[in-house]
């Protein structure tokens, strides 16, 4: 007889069926299922027990979280590897079960919690262990160890899946590339797999980010939606799988180079988390993931310093008068920390050289940074610093000394990408050489904030000292390693993970970096976009959200001051402009647009966000509730012109329906920006309840094309019922 382990957490169930002579299988991942029985989980058991096929053919294979073909399973194998072309079927039996680390015997239910498995394949001298988590956030997450109990075997693949219902007939992922991240991709799930593999060395501008099987038409607000995501920052795949018996399958794990991982007798390889999201809506699903990262224990404070980053103000310009006056400028408009780009080091007068020289250059700061630092500092601002410390230039003084400790997997040099190429940190004296020179400048400029970046694509990612064999994987956990030394030795260091914009936005790296660069364009048309979709794995208070120039530097399109600080308000807000040509009135007004910030962001930075529905095609809407669902601020941006002539309704999702809230607009500057106001625009008078708002909605106003509203609405009363929902 079957033992069954029920987890429960936050609206999710997640039930594990444990069989001596295989490996675990995941019954339901979804919906909460309520408290059950013993009986109850027998009950569940026998009454979704696969159906077997059709007399002839082979029984209804059940995919185990790592497939198995012995199971007559067709599909993609989850295992995959040899020893020199035997014990390449592997079948595993299950030896030992625990629940937060207490033996299992019959049908366990639990909280959030840890079920291990430890399996054996004694033919094949293999053995695996898998951990299934559920989080208190409702999100699971499950990674494999892989354990060589013979002689040397190559491992070709690990991957982890999980069943999907029937019921999930469309898959929703993300394309992308430099400056367009995250692009939504939908469409129907039909027989045979989606399969989204990166070989770039770093999650990618084109990442899959969460990949997702829906309900028919589930929006962000209904429908049932299952994502899964793989916290890895190297190389990895994501994949969808259906088949003609009806299985549907979503998984994924690390992407191995061929020879990469060897494993000798006793050795282990493990897997990244595959992290899983359930929920109804899309929002549901983002909320789990934002609530995992939240739940972190050095999370950041919802407080969140305003930024200013000097990149599109000066690029490679580097003048201490010219900087000093844009730090001027910077405090007067209210910035709290203010972040020198790329340009500070070595020969770095341009992108041909300087690379892997992080010590200031004597060129650009003849009196090193301490100068601009201290103007930094005499105006209470923090100081952050551009690194990119996986890069070096043929045109370094670390190249010129340690050629092959470039990646290469051939006599050769990969090809150049932006004038780079990609350092090996597996090689400790190159980890070393690295890490000190990070350590002597955030030590002497008491660094407050790193901008951790990485602008090319790995080719050819191999380790000369050794033949060339590839060396992704080694390369990811010593980046992985580097960060957390650094952040042991400079607790209060706050890193940002870029890479050429939005390249680097996965799990993996953000448990040990503090917030992310959403994209190299900062048009507001597209941040629009790009913060919605973006925020389907990141909260607001890990985005860099910057305001930029009035001429887009990556589209030339030209907008409104107001459009750029409405949009970016939904995430660490900042700047990414030269202020010292910005006029009087636009500094004025962009002081304004901080002020609301500040007085904002305690909210935007901790609330639950929240997207859609949007009133029409052209209007979007999304927004952030607290918590205590006591007040919440909605954006509308007119993405384009209407089709219709007068506007619709806009619906506010997210309140307490019982509680009265009064609805305000946020305005700054020369608001209202040309359009004619609605009747409740000045008129304080404009209180309802939730269920209103959400039912009935909110007039717009007549919004032109590229233009937004900022709504607040705020209750004026306690919770009536506490079990209102
Ligand atoms: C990348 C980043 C930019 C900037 C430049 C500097 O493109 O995304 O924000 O830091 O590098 O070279």
């Amino acid at each position: 007889m079957a033992d069954s382990v029920h987890l429960r957490a936050a609206g999710c169930s997640l039930v594990i069926l444990v069989e001596p002579d295989r490996l675990p299988r995941i019954r339901h991942w979804g919906a909460d299922l309520g408290s059950l029985s013993a009986a109850d989980l027998q009950g569940l058991n026998l009454l979704s027990d696969p159906q077997s096929a059709l007399p002839g053919e082979l029984p209804a294979a059940e995919v185990a979280v790592v497939a198995e073909a012995w199971t007559g399973w067709f599909g993609r194998a989850g295992l995959k590897g040899s020893r020199e072309g035997r014990s390449w079927s592997p079948r595993f039996s299950t030896t030992g079960v625990t629940v937060d680390g207490r033996p299992v015997s019959g049908h366990v239910e639990s909280g959030p919690g840890v079920l291990w498995c430890e399996a054996v394949d004694a033919d094949a001298d293999l053995a695996l262990e898998v951990e299934f988590e559920l989080l208190a956030a409702g999100l699971v997450r499950v990674r494999v160890r892989l354990i060589n109990q013979g002689p040397v075997f190559e491992l070709d693949e690990l991957s982890i899946n999980l069943p999907v219902p029937s019921q999930a007939t469309e898959i929703l992922d993300f394309g992308g590339r430099w400056g367009m991240e995250r692009q939504a991709q939908r469409h129907a799930f039909t027989v045979g797999t989606h399969l989204r593999e990166s070989r770039r060395g770093r999650t990618g501008l084109d990442a899959a980010t969460v990949l997702h099987a829906m309900g028919p038409g589930a929006t962000f607000g209904a429908g049932e939606v299952w994502g899964v995501h793989v916290g890895w920052s190297g190389n990895h795949r994501h994949f969808a799988e259906h088949d003609s018996t009806g299985v549907r399958l979503l998984g994924g794990g690390e992407l191995l180079l061929p020879g990469e991982v060897r494993l000798a007798r006793g050795e282990g390889y493990e897997t990244p988390w595959l992290y899983a999201s359930y929920g109804v809506g899309l929002d549901a699903v983002a909320h789990r993931f934002h609530r995992f990262l939240r739940d972190r224990p050095d999370h950041v404070s919802a407080e969140r310093p305003v930024t200013l980053n000097v990149w599109e103000a000066v690029y490679f310009d580097h003048d201490l008068h010219r900087l000093t006056a844009l730090v001027d400028r910077a405090a007067a408009v209210g910035v709290e920390r203010f972040v020198l780009d790329d340009g500070w080091f070595g020969a770095r007068r341009d992108a041909r050289a300087g690379l892997g020289d992080w010590t200031v250059s004597p060129d650009a700061w003849p009196d090193g940074l301490h100068p601009l630092v201290n103007a930094v500092r005499g105006h209470g601002m923090q100081f952050g610093l551009w690194f990119e410390p996986e890069m070096v230039n043929l045109d370094s003084d670390l190249a010129r000394a340690h050629p092959d400790w470039i990646m290469a997997a051939r006599s050769e040099l990969p090809l150049e990408q932006r004038n780079q190429h990609v350092l090996n940190l597996s090689i400790p004296e190159c980890y070393a050489a690295i890490r000190d020179q990070l350590v002597a400048a955030i030590s002497e400029y008491d660094v407050d904030y790193v901008k951790w970046d990485h602008n090319r694509d790995h080719i050819e990612a191999g380790l000369q000292l050794d033949g060339g064999v590839p060396a992704e994987h080694e390369q990811t956990l010593a980046v992985y390693h580097l960060l957390d030394e650094l952040k042991n030795r400079f607790p209060r260091l706050e890193i940002e993970s870029c890479a050429a914009g939005g390249g680097r936005i996965d799990l993996g790296i953000l448990e040990r970096t503090d917030r992310v660069w959403v994209s190299d364009c900062i048009d507001p048309l597209e941040r629009q976009r790009l913060l919605r979709w973006t925020g389907q794995l990141v909260p607001p208070e890990l985005m860099g959200s910057h305001i930029g120039s009035a001429q887009s530097h990556t589209t030339q399109r030209t907008h409104g001051l107001a459009f750029r600080a409405m949009t970016a308000l939904f995430g660490h807000y900042g700047i990414e402009w030269d202020l010292t040509a910005a006029t009087d009135d636009e500094l004025r007004e962009l002081s304004e647009w901080i002020g609301i910030y500040k007085q904002h962001r305690g909210l935007i930075n901790s609330g639950t966000v929240v997207r859609g529905p949007d009133p029409a095609d052209n209007l979007w809407l999304h927004g952030v509730v607290a918590e205590d669902r006591s007040q919440a601020i909605y954006c509308v941006a007119a993405m384009s012109w209407g089709v219709a002539s007068t506007p619709p309704r806009a619906r506010l999702r997210g309140l307490d329906p019982t509680r009265r809230y009064q609805v305000r607009p946020i305005v700054a500057g020369q608001a209202p920006h040309r359009f004619q106001p609605t009747r409740w625009w000045n008129d304080s008078q404009s209180t309802t309840t939730g269920a209103v708002l959400e039912h009935v909605g909110v007039q717009l106003p007549n919004l032109l094309p590229e233009h937004a509203i900022l709504l607040q609405a705020r209750t004026l009363d306690a919770p009536r019922s506490s079990s209102a929902e």
